[in-house]
């Protein structure tokens, strides 16, 4: 193996530059050549490729987005497009590739293993932290973060004006981010889509907080819950309070990445490398524990996560 790429693929996640910078540097100190691959998969089949050094990463571990640029590429999801970017690695003699993103890059990375046979290493990185076979994804204990620092200051306004808040946060179908965040926050409810909830049972419990002494409420919903609009207006009708919404969206994506994301990226970086000079043809790497684990790449998206419903029921018993 002389030469490999890597790439960022899909949504974007902080961390993910500090990855790449672990990547470049790691297979520098091994003596291979590093190509960065820009624009995702996109780029990829465009041939939008150069060469990485060691100074072309310095002063990225504190930023978040990627320095590569990311797409969400259809063209991938074709047998065509597939064709195309194993091409492209063969034509730029690209001997592995890693590729930093989440389930939908993996699955086409695993993809474009097989149509090429160049391996694949998958590095997790996305805020939703929806990938099976890893604890955690890169960008992920950022989101937590950015989410609670606006929810405490949405905390001390809902407080002054005695107020419900709906909190909406990312997380597309699944509810890792919404149940990290709530039970972080102490939020009074989570809604997750893992998890059936009831509004009128809600209404009640609202009812009988504010009996027993309670002024506000924070409510954190995942995206793939259910439509926050709807049910802020809803909630309001049928209670009473004033009920504000707020959707914290893409800022969510954005920011430096926290120290735990770092860490993480700085060894999914070295262990990828690792991987592939060891002869891995299609794995992901993940944390277990504090154990770095690599798992077939298949693994990450034909199996679905679990979330912690152990969290879920502490939540419900310390929001009391
Ligand atoms: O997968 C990351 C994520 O931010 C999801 O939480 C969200 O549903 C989606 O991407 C949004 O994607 P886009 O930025 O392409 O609209």
């Amino acid at each position: 193996m002389q030469r490999i790429g890597v790439v960022t693929a899909g949504g974007d996640a902080p961390g993910m530059n500090a990855a790449i910078r672990s990547i470049v540097r790691t297979a520098i100190f091994n003596g291979l050549e590093v190509a960065g691959v820009e624009r995702g998969y996109a780029g990829l089949m465009e041939g939008q490729i150069h060469s990485l050094d060691i100074r072309s990463v310095s002063g990225i571990i504190n930023r978040g987005g990627t320095i590569l640029k990311t797409t969400r590429c259809e063209e991938m999801k074709t047998s065509q497009g597939i064709q195309k970017a194993a091409h492209a690695l063969k034509a730029h003699k690209i001997d592995g590739l890693i590729v930093i993103g989440g389930d939908g890059s993996f699955r086409g990375a695993s993809e474009l293993y097989q149509a090429s046979k160049v391996p694949v290493i998958g590095v997790p990185a996305t805020i939703d932290n929806d990938v099976a076979g890893t604890d955690t994804t890169i960008g992920f204990d950022t989101a937590v973060n950015t989410a609670l620092f606006t929810i405490d200051r949405i905390r001390d306004t809902a407080t002054s004006h005695e107020r419900v808040f709906v909190v909406e946060v990312m997380g597309r179908k699944r509810g890792f981010l919404a149940l990290a965040v709530g039970f972080a926050e102490g939020a009074e409810f989570i809604l997750v889509p893992e998890i059936k909830f009831n509004l009128g049972s809600i209404y009640e419990k609202l009812e009988h907080g504010r009996e027993r002494g309670k002024t506000s409420e924070i409510i954190v919903m995942a995206e793939g819950a259910g439509n926050s609009s709807l049910i802020a207006e809803q909630m309001r009708k049928k209670t009473g309070y004033d009920v504000r919404l707020t959707i914290l969206g893409h800022a969510l994506r954005g920011g430096p990445p926290t120290a735990m994301s770092r860490i993480l990226a700085n060894q999914f970086g070295v262990y990828a490398v690792d991987l592939l000079l060891k002869g891995a043809e299609k794995n992901m790497i993940g944390i277990k524990g504090q154990q770095m684990v690599s798992v077939d790449l298949d693994d990450s998206w034909k199996r679905r996560k679990n979330l912690n419903k152990h969290l879920y029921r502490f939540a419900e018993i310390l929001s009391a």
